[in-house]
This record gives C-alpha cells, structure tokens and sequence, in this order.
C-alpha cells in the first residue's frame, strides 16, 4: 500500500550574510514535524531555499561592488553548511535562481496573461523594499511601511497587475468555510478584518525600474515580482508545469506553510489568489508562528546575547539548541531568546531531568547486577502509577504534535520524566539493595526505569537528532525495532538481559556565571556576534515583546488581591474629539457611575457596547487622556493588529467583585 504522503515548507530565505537564530526556529519547527511524521510512516517532502530576486538584494550587491548573483552564490552555500550542521532533514532545497523554477514562473505568468488574469497597467504608490511590499497612501502609518516601520519610496512605472480583487469573495469564503486554514485563529481574524473585508486591489506584478528578476517573457524589461517569484517556489520545487510533474502531482497541495507571521498576509491572500486563478488546489495550512526577541525588542541591539545559530550548537550541542527553541515559547506566541535562559534549561531539563535519569539508572543497573537486568522480577507499589503514567505519553505526544504544539509536547514527556525520577525516590533502590529477599523487587525496579526510558528516548526523536542514539547505547539498545515509534505504545518490549554502557553524560552541566562571561567576552560585551539585520526589527516587535514568566516573576495571591476586579456594564460610549484611538464610556458599578478613557475605538463602534458587561480595574489611579478624567481600566486582550473586550460570561449585577 502506498504511503500517506505529507508535505511541508519554510518560507524561503532572503540570502543575508548570517541566519540568525529567529531562521533556525522554523526550520527546526518543520524538521521536527517533517521526523515526525515520517517515525509515522509518511512519505514526507520538506523543501526550505532562498529568495534570491528582488530590489533589496540588488542593492545589497551593488553596495558591496559584485553581481547579485555573486551575493547570492557565496551566501546560499553558508544557508546550506547551515542547515547541515542543524542536521536538517529537508528533501529538497529550492533556490530562485535555479532555471527550473525560472521557466516556471514565467509558464504560470504567460498562462495568467493569456486568461486575462493580468494585464497591463501604470502603478503608482508607495514600496516598501525591506519587505518587498506595495502600500497605497492609505495604508502607511505616519507615512512609513505598516509592516516594518521604515521609510517608504514612491514608485511610478508601467507595470502588469494580477486581477488580485477578482478573488476577494472566494477567499473569504474558503477561509470562513476552512477555520484550519489560516493558523493560530487570530492570525485568520486579523487576515479577514484588516485586509479582506475592507477589499482588495488588484495587484501590482512585475517591476520595470531594476533588473534583478524574472524576466516577463513577452515583454522586455519587465522582471516579475519579488512576492510572486518567491511564493511559486512551493508547487515549482516540485515540478509544476515542467516535463516531469510527477512530485507535484504526489505532494500538492502542501498540508503546512510554516512561517512567521508577518509573512501570513502574502500567504494566506496573494498565494491562494494565484493558486485560484491557475486552477490548483490551495495548501491545508498557513501557519504564523511568532517571534523570537530579544530582551528590548531588536536581536541587533541585543546585549551580549549570541544569536548565531553555528555558535550556540559548536557550544551546547545541537540537541540542547533545537530543544530550547521548541520548548521555551509556545508555537504561535512571540517569545524572548536570551542565552541565560537557555542555560537555565540546559541545566534543569537536559542535564539533571534526562540527564541524570539515564546516567543513574545505567549505573544502578551495573552496581546491583553487574550491568544487565536479570528479569522482571516483582511487581510492587508505585509500578502501576509508574506505568500508567507512561503509557498515556505517546498518545498525547501525537495529539500535540498534530496540532504542532511542540512546546505543550515536550513539556508531555518532561512530565513523564519527572514521574520517572520520582519512582526512583519512591522505590529507594539502595534500601532494597541492602537484603538480598529485596533483590527480585530490585530487579523489577532496575527493569521498569530502563523501560520507562526506553519509551522516552523514542519520543524525543523528532526534536532530537543525537540524544536518542545515546540513550540507546547506554541501555545496550542495538536493535532498532525496539525502539520504532510504534513500540513506545508497548510496555514491557526492553529485552532482558540486555548489557548497558556507561558513558559520559548525555548533556553535561554549565557554569551558567561562567558561560555568561565568556559570552559576553564573545560579543564584545554589547554587540551580538552574528548579523542579525533580519530579525524584524518593527515597532510592532518592540510593542509586543513581553517577558515570558520565570520563577522570580511570580506574584503571590496577596499581590493579586491587590487588584480591585469588577463587572461594570457600559451605559454610555462616545468617540473623544481629536483622538481615534480613544473612546469615552460611563459605566455602571453597582451603585456608582464611573467615567474610563479606553483605547478601543479602532475596534469597536460605540453604539455595539452599550449593554455590554466589561471588567473594570476599580482601584486604578486616575489619569487624564486627551484631558479627560478615567477612572480605572477595562480589560481587553490583543493580538497582533486585533482587540477583544474581556466581558462575562453570564449576566451578573454590576459591581460584583471578580477574584
Ligand atoms: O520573508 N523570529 O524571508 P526572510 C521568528 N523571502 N522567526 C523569524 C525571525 C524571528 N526573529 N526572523 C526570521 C522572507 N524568522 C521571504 C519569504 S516565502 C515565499 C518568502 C523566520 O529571510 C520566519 O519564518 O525575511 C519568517 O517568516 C522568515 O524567517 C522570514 O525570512
Ligand atoms: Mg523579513
């Protein structure tokens, strides 16, 4: 029986003189999904590459005196030592320039010329050349790009534009009709109410004032799109329109576009529009992760924080990297990276969680039997929990990594690490060993850890290239059927009598105070030591970043009393003169009328909240805005460009304290 097959991207990456590690965290997402699912049994493509055409790269080169593809050339070989060196597992590596893709994309612009999808036009308006992006006058925030925050050029030529609106209804319906297709949900809400909805405009397709791009075959210097260009790589890499097609017909349409999301709009509205128009099936999924920052927003003004992906896996090992980056933010938020946390993992999860589970479990089983496990011996307390506990795990493993929760996976199998750990002090194997009637108890004891680790070592495999082939040569694991994905949903498949190993710790200890020095000598004790040009660096970043919750920022429950919580119901609201951020409501708190100034009117008319129940914070000092009193706060939660009013649940007396 054929396989299931599965298909999975990157976006393809502008080549710049290093990746950082912001790159590195979607590629090891897909490889971790693209493992994944073939321990499964899927016949699975991965493609990642570059995007080599475009305005930005043409001036790039010519600022450093050499061709854009002399650039391009010298960086793409660095991309791919890269990626090797992260042991990623991709299938194919597609770069723009290649000629394959070329005659590709000029097939699918003829096609879409000759069917009367793109004509010929003037464009004017406003590009954005960091992001490769076109804005009308209406979009810029304070006349710069709303995406990246930098200055915009006003563009005047001739140009082909894509019937882009002609596809508006279609899309909103697929997107309403397929809740899956645009993930997390928020990232779909934000596509639909600030792009969709307001409407479409046709889309400006080819460039006349450079050359470093796509030719437009019928028409001489017109090169196509940057967007356009990039975004065919995906059904290009695998063939389409060329003599043999046969991968494209295996793999299309992809099940997961994986990125980040400031790249969702050209995505989850450019792509499929093109896709509408030839008549192909569009992709399963568009997935937008978050952001990885650092402390202050910007990687580039980071201190003495290292973000060059080959420095960190050189120093800590290529495990512990790929196994910070899928564990420390949960998929889809932004996140801070700091090389402190990541030690602080490092020595927590890997190097006494896992690590010395393996190394004391091993050397138990030397010193009680001579290095091999004699039988299953005696069943006793705490083995049913023990095992319970186990066997629910790769279950639950499966459910999350479907749902591409690696963060909530990982944070799975640590929870059944520490169970494992604990039955080791529930057990107290020392005591045992101490009567020889006890040894049989011992036994079991020493067989139920190295089956419990068996069962873990199987489920880290698609987040860890090296650590599994470890673990199984400490425990003597020479057979690979043993340790098949399939086999962590048995208990009981470690064979007796198997000779364990030992050998050094799978994940040695850092000094963390030590490391910190000597990183901070590493970056000069300010700078990064890796270009970091590309991590967004927005206004929308320095918003957004939030400190992720360590131990020492915990509040206690006297902290939170603190906070006087109450349903108010709105009576009144009103637009404030001169400020269209702002809206003026009276609210009812029990028996008194409160007047709060809230940022919400980009997203609500007033007249919709009247009636509505919110949370107010009561014990707020007052504050003007705009020379208006507010007294207290309303709660809303935001994501991205949207905002939600916090409200309840059920109708309650206003007032009524919210604990
Ligand atoms: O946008 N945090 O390429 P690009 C998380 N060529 N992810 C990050 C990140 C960070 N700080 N920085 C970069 C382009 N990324 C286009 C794509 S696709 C048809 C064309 C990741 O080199 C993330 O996946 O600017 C983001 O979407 C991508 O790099 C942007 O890479
Ligand atoms: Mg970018």
């Amino acid at each position: 029986m054929p396989k299931n097959t599965f298909y999975i991207t990157t976006p393809i990456y502008y080549p710049s003189d290093k990746l950082h590690i912001g790159h590195s965290y979607t590629t090891v997402a897909a490889d971790t999904v693209a493992r994944y699912k073939r321990l499964r049994g899927y016949d699975v493509m991965f493609l990642t590459g570059t995007d080599e055409h475009g305005q930005k790269i043409q001036r790039i080169a010519e600022a450093k005196g050499i061709t854009p593809q002399q650039y391009v050339d010298n960086i793409v070989e660095g991309i791919q030592e890269l990626w090797k060196l992260m042991k990623i597992t991709n299938d194919r590596f597609i770069r723009t320039t290649d000629s394959q893709h070329v005659e590709t994309v000029q097939k699918m612009f003829k096609k879409l010329y000759d069917q009367g999808d793109i004509y010929k036009s003037q464009y004017e308006g406003w590009y954005c050349t960091p992001c490769e992006s076109f804005w009308t006058k209406t979009q810029l925030v304070d006349g710069k790009c709303p995406d990246c925050g930098r200055e915009v050029e006003l563009t005047k030529e001739e140009s082909y534009f894509f019937r882009l609106s002609k596809y508006q209804d279609r899309l909103i319906k697929h997107i309403e009709d397929n809740p899956d297709f645009i993930q997390p949900a928020s990232r779909q809400n934000e596509m639909l109410n600030n792009f969709l909805r307001p409407g479409l405009e046709d889309l400006c397709v080819s460039r006349t004032t450079f050359n470093w791009g796509i030719p437009v075959t019928f028409d001489e210097g017109h090169v196509v799109y940057v967007w356009v260009d990039a975004l065919s790589n995906y059904i290009s890499a695998l063939g389409y329109m060329s003599s043999d097609d046969s991968a494209y017909r295996k793999y299309w349409p992809a099940d997961v576009h994986l990125m980040a999301k400031e790249i969702v709009r050209f995505h989850s509205i450019i792509w499929p529009a093109l896709l509408m128009a030839l008549g192909e099936p569009l992709p399963k999924q568009i997935f937008g992760h978050g952001w990885l920052l650092l402390e202050g927003g910007k990687m580039s003004k980071s201190k003495g924080n290292v973000v060059d992906p080959a420095v960190l896996v050189r120093k800590y090992g290529l495990d512990a990297v790929r196994y910070f980056l899928m564990r420390e933010v949960p998929f889809g938020s932004d996140g801070i990276f700091s090389n402190e946390a990541m030690i602080n993992r490092i020595n927590s999860d890997l190097a006494n969680d896992l690590g010395n589970l393996v190394s004391r479990t091993v050397a138990m089983i030397e010193k009680y039997f001579n290095g091999s496990v004699p039988g299953k011996g005696e069943p006793g307390s705490f083995d049913n929990d023990l095992k319970s506990v186990v066997a629910a795990t790769p279950a639950k493993v499966e459910e999350l990594l479907d749902r591409l929760q690696f963060s909530s996976a990982l944070a799975e199998i640590w929870k059944t690490i520490s169970r494992i750990n604990k039955y080791i002090d529930e057990t107290m194997p020392w005591v045992l060993a101490k009567e020889e009637e006890n040894n049989r108890r011992l036994q079991a004891v020493m067989y139920n850890l190295a089956e419990s680790i068996r069962i873990v070592s199987v489920l880290i495999q698609p987040f860890m290239p090296e650590t599994p082939e470890k673990i199984w040569h400490q425990l003597g694991i020479e057979d690979l059927s043993l340790v098949s994905w399939d086999s962590a949903k048995n208990w009981g498949v470690y064979p007796i009598g198997l000779r364990v190993n030992r050998g050094e710790a799978i994940f040695p200890r850092i000094d963390l105070k030590k490391e910190l020095e000597e990183l901070s000598k590493l970056t000069g004790g300010m700078q990064p030591s890796a270009n970091s040009s590309h991590v967004p660096e927005t206004q929308a970043a320095e918003k957004q970043q939030e400190k992720p919750q360590g131990e020492e920022d915990l509040i206690s429950i006297e902290d939170f009393a603190k906070v006087d919580l109450r349903v108010a119901k709105v009576l009144e609201a009103e637009k404030v003169e001169g400020a269209d951020k702002l809206l003026k409501l009276k609210l009812e708190v029990g028996a008194e009328v409160r007047q709060v100034v809230s940022g919400i009117a980009k997203h609500y008319a007033p007249q919709d909240l009247i009636g509505k129940h919110v949370i107010l914070v009561a014990n707020l000092k007052p504050v003007k805005l705009k020379g208006i009193e507010s007294q207290g706060m309303i709660l809303a939660a935001s994501a991205d460009r949207d905002l939600a009013l916090a409200t309840i649940d059920k109708n309650m007396d206003s007032g009524s304290k919210i604990r």
